[in-house]
């Protein structure tokens, strides 16, 4: 591995995993332009640096929805990580736990939540909405036992986006790697290979409910004392109406490009649901992005933008699948180098500083990032 920046990871990933796998990872919805336009709205953000600030100490602690982190980052949930590694979810886990940032462990793990609480890592859970309000419950209940410390309600998947890479390739889950917090065999729909059509995608469709509505996150509001966040708000308007129903945070994320093709690139639309909920009653509400962070100075400016923090879903993906638990790490260690040299030449001793720095935007960047 060399592993000089985060994309290196990428290239590691594709080399070890089937095509299928990679596609699965690396695909969006159809013409993959939101996949392209998260890339592209980051690349467009220029940063103004301060000078003269004493960077000599960067403090990049902070607090995550009610969590305690090293860094401004958490891992997003991402389905099935024994797809791509042996260990799955463990050794994501483990190296979260090591670099000090929430997991977040999604109701379609690979590995169970009992399991992945041992690893001492803080953990978020993420729930799609289950047809079955028992069953969802359920899984409420038993990420509250586990020790979760914050509920992540995707918001953006009534049904699963049309990713035509997966649709081409019959992308179905081999016999080894299974939903493990749903207690099904592996002789569900997920496993049952269709031509022309995604497997998972079936799956998903069999179980999550399109008929979810902010009604839905209220009775969920009444039925736990974990922090609530949504994920997948695009619109400023959402944010406020999360807020306003008892979330603790949003998360401002297209999916990475998976569900709606030509949604605007979350980094677009941050800074103007950062703007509306600047002025909330609850002073705590904080809002998170997702989507193309692929390095430091990424994170630097989706802070600038109007973010306390991120979540990172490909990259850790591709730390897994290049050298499990250790690649994971060192993908991590990567991106803390990367952010406090970000933040010392920006002129930001800390974080607070960071969210002070002024922006500027490319009318047109000729670079290229995968
Ligand atoms: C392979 C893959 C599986 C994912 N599975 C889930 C999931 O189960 N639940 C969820 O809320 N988001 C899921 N996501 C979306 C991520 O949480 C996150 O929003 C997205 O990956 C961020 O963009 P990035 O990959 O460019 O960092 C998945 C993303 C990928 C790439």
């Amino acid at each position: 591995m060399t592993g000089l920046s985060v994309t290196d990871f990428a290239a590691e990933a594709r080399a070890v995993l089937d095509t299928p796998v990679w596609d699965w990872l690396d695909g969006g919805a159809e013409r993959e332009w939101t996949v392209a336009g998260n890339r592209a709205a980051l690349d467009r953000v220029a940063l103004v640096p301060r000078v003269l600030a004493d960077v000599s100490a960067c403090d990049t602690k902070t607090t995550l929805v009610e969590s305690g982190a090293n860094l401004p980052v958490a891992i997003a949930p991402v389905a099935y990580h024994r797809l791509f590694h042996p260990d799955g979810e463990l050794a994501t886990a483990r190296a979260a736990a090591t670099a000090g940032v929430p997991f977040t462990v999604g109701t379609l793990s690979s590995v169970g939540l009992d399991e992945l609480a041992a690893t001492g890592a803080v953990l978020w859970f993420q729930l799609y909405w289950l047809r079955d309000r028992g069953r969802l419950l359920d899984l409420v209940r038993r990420a509250e036992e586990a020790g979760v410390e914050a509920l992540v309600v995707t918001v953006d998947v009534p049904f699963m986006g049309r990713r035509l890479r997966d649709a081409a390739n019959g992308m179905t889950l081999p016999p080894t790697v299974r939903a493990a917090l749903l207690d099904e065999g592996s002789s569900g729909r997920a496993h049952r290979r269709t031509k022309d059509a995604s497997a998972i995608a079936s799956h998903t469709a069999e179980l999550f409910s399109p008929a979810v509505t902010w009604h839905d996150v209220a009775w969920l509001r009444e039925r736990t004392r974990l922090p609530l966040v949504l994920k997948g708000v695009l619109d400023p308007q959402d944010a406020v109406r999360a807020a306003a129903e008892g979330a603790r945070a949003v998360v401002v994320s297209n999916h990475g490009g998976r569900q709606l093709d030509q949604a605007v690139p979350a980094a677009m639309a941050l800074p103007a649901v950062a703007e509306a909920v600047a002025g909330l009653p609850d002073a705590r509400f904080q809002v998170l992005l997702d989507s193309g962070i692929r390095s430091g100075s990424d994170i630097l400016a989706a802070l600038a933008l109007g973010a306390s923090g991120v979540l990172l879903g490909r990259p850790v993906i591709w730390g897994l699948a290049a050298g499990g638990e250790s690649g994971c790490a060192r993908v991590l260690s990567l991106l803390e180098t990367e952010l406090r040299n970000a933040l010392g030449l920006a002129g930001c001793p800390d974080l607070r500083s960071a969210t002070r720095l002024r922006v500027a935007s490319m009318p047109y960047f000729p670079g290229k990032t995968p």
